[in-house]
């Protein structure tokens, strides 16, 4: 069996180092492919060109791409487009995919006041690149019985410290008001791409992906600080955080049987501190 992973950054090529791990024939798509570590095999594409030959034993296709940057026209490429054309090369070359997973993002809900978010709960994006990742979703999820799709809330781990230079540079600020957020560690997105995909009979159209712990921002500025052994950073007015005011609910994730190794940002941000991992390029 062969999994393809379309626009294979940090979190494709750790879950395709995973799937490796279990027997797995794995191939990469990104425009940089020469940056893909083995036994991932690199193949140089453009998902918004026109894409090499899908491999014809392919059961299992990940989109994992992201934008070049925050605007709808880098949006609409990197997530709308394609994802059309992966479907696109898919019809092309005959291929049937048991599963294809597109990886998405809890910015589709936008802001919730603070209250929990299913996968019941009504995406209604509050930015226009919300909007993109949306329509990608349903794009993908119209188009093929075999769509599915993960929302991931904000990834942290190897190399994605943003919190962690704000302590250290000294310009963290702790939200005066309370300010919730959801997160999950890099390896955790990977194992559950892998679990979703492979272990899963019948899965769900859509799954959310995010620790068992939603918290104040505050929260984990005070906890890291700690383990830094730095002062508390000062409380004060802050931008309105990227994620809207919501509580992210990954039980259906966890009622297939997936298990996080990274439960909460306690366990997730030691591993990171004490260096463990890389994040791959
Ligand atoms: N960061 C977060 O907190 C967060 C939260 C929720 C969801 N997500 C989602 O998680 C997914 C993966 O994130 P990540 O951290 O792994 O991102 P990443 O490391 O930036 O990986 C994305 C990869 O996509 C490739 N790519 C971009 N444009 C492409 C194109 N036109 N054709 C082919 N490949 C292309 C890039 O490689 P080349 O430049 O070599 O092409 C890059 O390696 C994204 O879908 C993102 O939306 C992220």
């Amino acid at each position: 069996m062969t999994v393809l992973i379309a626009g294979c950054g940090d979190l494709g090529t750790e879950a395709g180092l995973r799937f490796a791990a279990r027997g797995h024939r794995v191939v990469g798509w990104r425009r940089s492919a020469e940056r893909l570590p083995r036994p991932i095999e690199g193949v140089a594409a453009d998902l918004t060109g026109t894409l090499p030959a899908v491999p014809p034993d392919t059961t299992v296709v990940v989109i994992a791409t992201a934008a070049g940057e925050r605007t709808e026209a880098a949006y609409r490429a990197a997530y709308v487009e394609g994802t059309a054309n992966v479907l696109n090369a898919l019809e092309r070359d005959g291929v049937k995919p048991s599963r294809i997973l597109f990886v998405s993002s809890t910015a589709v809900y936008g802001d919730a006041d603070g209250g929990f978010v299913t996968e019941d709960t009504p995406a209604d994006p509050a930015s226009p690149t919300g909007r993109m990742v949306l329509e990608a979703e349903q794009l993908l999820l119209g188009r093929s019985a075999a769509g599915m799709v993960l929302r991931l809330s904000g990834i942290y781990g190897p190399g994605r410290t943003r919190l962690i230079d704000q302590l250290t540079r000294g310009t963290a600020v702790r939200p005066a008001e309370p300010q919730w957020t959801n997160r999950i560690h890099r390896d955790d997105a990977a194992a559950a791409i892998v679990h979703l995909t492979t272990a899963v009979g019948q899965p769900a159209p859509v799954y959310l992906g995010s620790d068992v712990l939603p918290v104040d921002l505050g929260e984990v500025l005070q906890f890291l600080a700690l383990e830094l052994g730095l002062p508390e950073p000062p409380t004060g007015e802050t931008v309105t955080t990227r994620g809207g005011d919501k509580r992210c609910d990954s039980a259906l994730l966890r009622s297939t049987g997936f298990d996080f190794t990274f439960p909460t940002y306690r366990e997730g941000y030691r591993s990171v501190l004490a260096g463990r991992g890389v994040r791959h390029g």
